[in-house]
């Protein structure tokens, strides 16, 4: 295989990977467009860590647990409880298909996670919410963003 073939190999594969990475300030403008600000009194800084400590922006991110359930993109949504994925029993309190939740719109993940923080515990219910975002100084996610 000639040098060439192969770095195109290696970064086309890359570039199809990070057509999945979102953006951060785009996700602040999307966010705000489909407004998650005040929401249960969370701001846009507690939604932009929430979307970095669970999938590192990552709208394709899907990782399995240890009890067989999976979490789904940016917010690592779990199909035990909110999406149907069609191989674990499921609540599927958000009424859609897991596969909804890798969209690059990201409008049903949005859509979900914004049911997810109206129930009880709101973003408490995302463990790594609780250990890597809650209590910690924040606004330095909108830094540079421009919204609108
Ligand atoms: C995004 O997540 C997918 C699925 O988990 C993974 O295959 C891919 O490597 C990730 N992309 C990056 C850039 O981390």
């Amino acid at each position: 295989m000639s040098s060439g073939l192969l770095l195109c190999l290696v970064s086309c594969l890359a570039a199809t990977n990070q057509a999945m990475l979102i953006k951060r300030c785009f996700l602040a403008k999307v966010l705000h467009e489909e407004e998650v600000e005040g929401l249960e009194g969370y701001t846009l800084n507690d939604w932009l860590c929430l979307a970095s400590v669970e999938s590192n922006f990552n709208a394709s991110k899907v990782n399995e647990n240890a009890d067989g359930s999976f979490d789904y993109g940016i917010f690592q949504i779990n199909s035990h409880y909110w999406c149907n994925d069609f191989r674990s029993h499921s609540e599927n309190i958000c009424h859609m298909d897991c596969q909804d939740l890798l969209s690059p719109s990201l409008l049903s993940s949005i859509s979900c996670a914004k049911k997810i923080v109206s129930k009880a515990g709101g973003m408490r219910n995302w463990v790594r919410w609780r250990l890597h975002c809650a209590g910690h100084p924040l606004s330095y996610w909108l830094t540079g963003c421009h919204l609108e």
